[in-house]
């Protein structure tokens, strides 16, 4: 079952070939970020503009590098929500369009069930059911995975999203956008226990996290040190905010699992891709007797071979759509 996939939900544009869920084929990503670094994030009406105008030859990229001619794809798969509702509806439009001609199945992915697929294509032995941490820049879930299409949420962010933290912490470091990776390599040189940041908690539910608190903490240590006249030690706070990030979602991931009793424990979403994340959190995880899976990087940020993948498992219970497919800017991972 070959599966052509669309993923145009904010700033990447998408294409990617996926055989049965879990054979990468081809996967094109054409990012938009320094387009949008002149403005120091995503502008949506220029997002939707370059979608536009890179979709069909990203596509013919993406069936050329899978060595597929069109009549052997079985079924065109898109990014339905949530994100920017201008960029989804570019992809929802065009898959619908693919799905029209190649007279196959059109079947509608949820962002962050396609961010927990990145980890079938890396992990050819992971099978639900299993608890997992998705962290990216618009979603901070904690999630019971009990089977590959029925998923409950058992925390959240109450405020800011960990990767939209990370953004907001890289621009008042003076790092481009996007800032999680900058903000990475800037923290290699500093001490994780340079300055002390808050752990703020996420209200009733033990499980649910908050990182607006901790955004502001790194802009007062900021604005002191400009109004003591002292040089900031900007590694030591790009690595003290780090480590504070790591230690919250460590412990509500830990957490998580006991509670959902899952022995099992998948990490995703574009924030994966930290190294000091995913070092502390297997650390954690195996001292807690459970096992972490988590994709390469390259396969952690936004792309459509994750799409292409848990489109198969939504296509094998039926979950397919219509013509009258619509994007939405919010949706529940839940379905
Ligand atoms: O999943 P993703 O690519 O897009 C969304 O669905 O939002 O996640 C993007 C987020 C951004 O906030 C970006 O700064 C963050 O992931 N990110 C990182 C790293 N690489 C990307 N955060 C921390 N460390 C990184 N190395
Ligand atoms: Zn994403």
């Amino acid at each position: 079952m070959n599966i052509l996939a669309f993923e145009t939900s904010c700033d990447e544009t998408a294409a990617a070939v996926v055989a049965d869920g879990r054979a990468l084929r081809a996967n094109v990503v054409l990012s938009q970020a320094d387009m949008h670094a002149l403005y120091g994030g995503v502008v949506p009406e220029i997002a939707s503009r370059r979608h536009i105008e890179v979709m069909v030859p990203l596509t013919e990229q993406a069936l050329r590098e899978a060595g597929l001619t069109r009549p052997e794809i079985d079924a065109v798969a898109v990014t339905c929500a949530p994100g920017l509702i201008g960029a989804l509806l570019v992809g929802v439009n065009f898959a619908k369009g693919a799905a029209l001609a190649l007279q196959k199945p059109l079947i509608p992915v949820h962002h962050i069930r396609g961010h927990l697929a990145a980890n079938y294509l890396a992990h050819p032995d992971l099978a639900p059911p299993f608890a997992a941490l998705v962290a990216s820049g618009g979603h901070t879930l904690l999630l019971d995975v009990r089977s590959y299409t029925d998923i409950g949420v058992l925390g959240s962010t109450c405020d800011d999203a960990a990767g939209e933290a990370f953004d907001k912490v890289a621009r008042v470091l003076g790092l481009p956008y996007p800032g999680g990776a900058a903000l990475e390599a800037l923290a290699e040189s500093g001490r994780g226990d340079a300055y002390r940041l808050p752990r703020p908690k996420g209200g009733d539910n033990p499980l649910d996290m908050s990182f607006s608190g901790l955004k502001t903490a790194v802009l007062n240590v900021i604005n002191q040190a400009a109004q003591k006249n002292e040089t900031l030690d900007r590694a030591g706070l790009a690595a003290s905010f780090t480590r504070a990030v790591a230690e919250i979602l460590v412990g509500r991931t830990v957490r998580a699992a006991e509670i959902a009793g899952r022995r099992t424990v998948v990490l995703a979403g574009g924030v994966a891709a930290n190294g000091h994340l995913r070092a502390a959190l297997r650390e954690a995880l195996a001292a807690a007797g459970r096992t972490l899976y988590v994709p390469p990087p390259a396969l952690c940020g936004d792309n459509a071979a994750m799409i292409a993948a848990q489109a198969f498992y939504e296509w094998r219970e039926g979950r397919t759509a219509g013509m009258d497919l619509n994007g939405r800017a919010n949706a529940s991972v839940s379905g």
